[in-house]
């Protein structure tokens, strides 16, 4: 039999009342300051400008130096730190690092295995009042932190969540592949999600999927994960990424429009409705192919793949956070936008969501 007590009467009253809207309040970015050309890069590999430009859009990335303070720690904490700076931009008023109560950083590349990126970007935030851990999702992490910062504050756990996406994959990228070092470059970017009410709440619902990639179509194998380390693994450098790019590529045709479909059928608005789409930064041809699949015009997909390259979990705030700035994305005082975003990567894992900023 259940036997109600005032505390539990309290208790139900409570979880009933305190479901909390969600908003973003602020987005942010780094980027180190090191550019490689694909002119760059044909000087020791193979390849040259014309051909990666046609297969992927890439004309140029960023490359950090960990020596001149461009880990992902820092890099990571530049990004949170600009999105802090940034709140007054983007929704007015002001946040301090100390009000953030949960820092979830999505990342494939931390510094160290443990402590979690996250832990080490509080203390060089000054959070000092937040919950801190990484979330591994490869290059759909930001979607997947977004959608856990979601459910944190609809929870009422949390009220100000710093969502960070930082990698940098050129830290196992092999130089003389040129199938992956031409794609990769390294990157920061931040969001925050806050607590707002139930009836402003920004988010719509969010789709998101995995499928366990037994064939390894992309993957870093962790020598410094397996004991004992073999010695012939130590010599032949196995923490490189490995692609199967044409594997990856089918994945992403089939991945992305779905998940778009998805999230945008669950927003209960049209694809047309939607005034801007920021997707992943993997490969142009595989953004056209999706706004040739909902017939919406290439202007409306947000990309900067051509300066950036593949970020991993850093390409979606970046890409939104530049837009922004140099006015491709133009909000109208009082106007909240429709914003679809998407993400795809190794995992296999999958996901987008709309939300209105
Ligand atoms: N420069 C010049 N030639 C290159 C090259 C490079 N950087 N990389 C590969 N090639 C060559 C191949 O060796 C191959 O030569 P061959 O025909 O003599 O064997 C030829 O170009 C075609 O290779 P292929 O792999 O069929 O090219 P592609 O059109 O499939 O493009 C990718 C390759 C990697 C650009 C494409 O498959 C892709 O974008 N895949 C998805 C990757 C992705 O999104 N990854 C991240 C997921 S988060």
């Amino acid at each position: 039999m259940l036997i109600l007590t005032p505390v539990s009467v309290f208790a139900i009253i409570f979880s009933m009342s305190s479901r909390f809207g969600a908003k973003v309040i602020s987005w942010g970015r780094a980027v180190p300051e090191r550019v490689v050309t694909n002119d760059d890069l044909a000087q020791f590999l193979d390849t040259d400008d014309e051909w990666i430009s046609k297969r992927t859009g890439i004309s140029e990335r960023r490359i950090a130096d960990p020596e001149k303070g461009e880990g992902a720690i820092d890099l990571g904490a530049a990004a949170a730190q600009s999105a802090l700076d940034q709140v007054e931009k983007y929704s007015g008023g002001s946040l301090a690092a100390e009000d953030i109560d949960l820092i979830i950083c999505a990342t494939a590349t931390g510094d160290y295995l443990f402590p979690s990126t996250a832990c080490m970007i509080q203390d060089k935030l000054g959070a000092s009042n937040a919950v801190a851990f990484d979330m591994s999702a490869a290059c759909t992490g930001f979607i997947f932190a977004l959608n856990t910062a979601y459910n944190y504050i609809h929870s009422g756990q949390f009220k100000n969540i710093m969502v960070i996406g930082v990698d940098l994959m050129s830290k196992y990228i092999d130089w003389a592949d040129r199938s992956t070092a031409v794609i990769f470059g390294d990157g920061a970017g931040a969001a925050i999600v806050s607590a707002c009410d139930e009836a402003e709440d920004a988010f719509h619902p969010f789709y998101i999927k995995s499928r366990g990639d037994s064939d390894c179509s992309l993957y870093v194998k962790s020598v410094a994960n397996q004991y004992p380390v073999a010695e012939a693994d130590i010599k032949a450098k196995p923490e490189m990424v490995y692609m199967d790019g044409k594997a990856v590529y089918e994945f992403a045709v089939k991945a992305v429009p779905e998940a778009l479909e998805q999230a945008i059928e669950a927003s209960g608005y049209k694809p047309e409705e939607i005034d801007y789409f920021v997707p992943h930064q993997a490969n142009i041809r595989i953004i056209q192919g999706a706004a040739r699949r909902f017939k919406i015009p290439m202007e409306k997909f947000i990309c900067n793949i051509d300066r950036y390259g593949n970020t991993s979990a850093a390409s979606i705030p970046i890409a939104f956070d530049e837009a922004y700035e140099l006015g491709q994305i133009k909000r109208e005082p009082g106007q909240k936008l429709k914003l679809g975003l998407v993400g795809f990567g190794a995992g296999l894992t999958w996901g987008a969501t709309v939300i209105e900023f």
